[in-house]
């Protein structure tokens, strides 16, 4: 079976409201069904799934796309994966992509198992290593913490947990796959020896890598190793502690983020059982994007030296950019929360909470007699920012703080701000009249006709194709519509109108015409019967505009003859203008964000 066969198939099976209404709370609504937005946070529904098109659209955040958009957004997973778990949802057999084992296994369902047989390895040698014992003991984890969290060691052996997966009739293959064992010249040997062994689960409590500590300070090897990444485990998005977090996150509304495994460990032995720990890496977007599902504020725990003020530095840019908000712990210098809350208790650690700083604060105090590179990178980190209120609050707050004249910031803010190749941000309204949040730049440059017009061939794609190609000025330019136009002859000409004219379409296009057209899908749709009228005065619409352009060079020009031709061109385009849309407003010829 071709790849594209089973997307197919698997799109013929799965019905995208079941599958979003696994994650999200969906309400009928008109055509579509609306629920809270599983990508950004929101109070009020923003979240569209078009059971017709089978397709979703946030107008908070501007995501959209079909099914597999869908998982692969909200579970993190590459498109080959997402293809693997739909086709598991569907019933489907994908040889491609599972690539069996002898047990007829796919690789990630063998690499969940060898791990979970190494877990429960590490854990039952824990009470045969005296050594393991005292220094846990050392450490002051208590029984409890040490059990919820599974800690384990490994053998001094050379290969020991090798012998034993084989043992379980694991293929060496995924043994390797795994990171577990190492297959070096010679024999293979476990990846993990002699070291006190973390594990690290995923939110459905798999176990999905490990992190492991050396006991004995030593010069030849790392304090800490990590499982290498593989088909079950991305280091930029796991975090160490979520599975047993996550609760206390949502209740308590936010995330403590902190640096180690020790520092999580302590933190939910001391009473705050929010911790989580990005592993073996600093904090990626991704880490926020996984906590977000939880909560989308964060406290930020840093040691206070120069290395932990960039480090806080760099979350914070990543935090404005996300739309996420933020506080700051530095700890005193040579502490981290593992070590201060043994020192100081939790009481002092709590405290700490209490005073931790905004971002403003942070930057300002952590840039010393400097406060101008503090400033400036403020306004940087903030640039991304997807959120107007976050940013004007910032905005405001830095004015107070810095005593900068706010205008003044302002002023700054918006050259930094405009800058091109910026991501979008949100903006004006749409014709729909809703709030279209997350528009690129591209997009909010549409016209109101251009917008309207694609509006109207999507809901009638039969439409489509006769209409562009009657229509030269249509496709005139290289602009974003333009170039969806040009798609939509390809991907509606056959079929016309066979329902799964949008999916084809949305093969076609590029992250950003994706984003409008599924926006636009799922958009209050035109009355049926008043497709025809709308297309009609949109393309009049489009060539009055022209018309007016012509006109303007060919005043500038002095071509007089040319002019009083254009004036009666326009005239007679106007007379028969309906006026239906001008009763919706729709006249207006002012060309949005351009
Ligand atoms: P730290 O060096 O601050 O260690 O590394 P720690 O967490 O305080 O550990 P203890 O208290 O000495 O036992 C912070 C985190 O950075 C990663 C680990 O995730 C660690 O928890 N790290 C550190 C590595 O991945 N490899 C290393 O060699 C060191
Ligand atoms: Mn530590």
């Amino acid at each position: 079976m071709k790849p594209d066969t089973v997307v197919e198939e698997i799109k013929s099976k799965i019905d995208i409201v079941n599958l979003i209404a696994e994650h999200v709370d969906l309400k009928r609504s008109g055509q579509n069904y609306k629920g809270l937005c599983p990508f950004h946070s929101e109070k009020t529904p923003s979240f569209m799934v078009n059971p017709s098109k089978q397709i979703f659209h946030c107008f908070g955040c501007g995501k959209g796309g079909d099914a597999f958009s869908f998982i692969m957004e909200y579970e993190g997973m590459s498109f080959p994966e997402a293809i693997a778990c739909l086709a598991g949802k569907a019933g489907i057999r994908i040889e491609d992509y599972r690539r069996e084992s002898k047990a007829g296994r796919s690789l990630r369902e063998d690499l969940y198992a060898i791990n979970k047989e190494a877990l429960a390895f590490f854990r039952s040698n824990l009470p045969l290593s005296r050594q393991t014992a005292a220094y846990l003991k050392e450490r002051g984890l208590t029984d409890e913490i040490i059990g919820t969290f599974s800690l384990g060691c490994g053998r001094q052996e050379r290969n020991a947990l090798f012998t034993r997966l084989v043992s379980q009739q694991f293929p060496p293959e995924r043994i390797k796959a795994s990171g577990l064992v190492y297959f070096g010249e010679q024999e293979p040997f476990d990846f993990f020896r002699d070291r006190l062994m973390f594990p690290l689960l995923d939110l459905q409590e798999r176990v999905i890598a490990f992190g492991g500590r050396i006991m004995a300070p030593s010069k030849s090897s790392p304090k800490y190793l990590n499982s290498p990444e593989s088909a079950i485990f991305r280091k930029g998005e796991a975090c160490y502690g979520l599975h047993r977090a996550k609760s206390a996150i949502s209740r308590k509304g936010y995330s403590l983020v902190v640096e180690g495994y020790m520092d999580t460990l302590l933190c939910h032995q001391y009473g705050f059982d929010n911790a989580v720990a990005p592993l073996g890496t600093a904090l990626t977007a991704g880490h926020l994007k996984k906590l977000r599902r939880f909560s989308d504020k964060l406290l930020l725990v840093f040691d206070g030296d120069a290395a932990g003020v960039s480090a806080t530095k760099r979350a914070i840019e990543l935090v404005y950019a996300e739309g996420m908000a933020a506080k700051v712990l530095l700890l005193p210098q040579g502490e981290d929360p593992d070590s201060f809350l043994r020192k100081y208790g939790p009481e002092q650690f709590r405290k700490g909470m209490g005073n931790a700083l905004s971002p403003v604060e942070f930057l300002l105090k952590s840039s010393g007699r400097n406060r101008i590179d503090g400033v400036r990178a403020l306004l940087h980190f903030l640039s991304p920012c997807p959120d107007p209120l976050m940013r004007d609050e910032a905005l405001r707050e830095l004015a107070d703080r810095s005593g900068i004249q706010e205008m003044t910031l302002r002023e700054e803010f918006k050259n930094i701000h405009r800058r091109p190749s910026r991501q979008g941000r949100p903006s004006a309204e749409g014709a729909s009249g809703m709030r279209m949040g997350g528009e690129s730049a591209g997009t909010a440059a549409l016209s109101r006709e251009e917008r309207m017009l694609l509006l109207a061939l999507l809901s009638s794609p039969e439409r489509a194709v006769p209409v562009l190609e009657s229509s030269p000025l249509v496709n005139r330019g290289s602009g974003l519509v333009q170039g969806i136009f040009e798609k939509i002859k390809t991907a509606f000409i056959s079929g016309a109108a066979d329902g799964r004219s949008t999916e084809r379409l949305l093969a076609l296009c590029d992250e950003e015409e994706k984003r409008l057209v599924t926006q636009l899908s799922v958009s209050p749709e035109i009355d049926e019967e008043n497709v025809e009228v709308v297309i009609e005065e949109c393309l009049r619409n489009i060539t009055v505009k022209d018309l007016e352009k012509q006109i303007r060079s060919a005043g500038e020009a002095g071509d007089v003859e040319r002019l009083q031709s254009l004036l009666l061109q326009k005239k007679g385009k106007l007379s028969k203008s309906s006026g239906s849309l001008s009763r919706q407003g729709f006249t207006d010829h002012e060309r949005r964000g351009s």
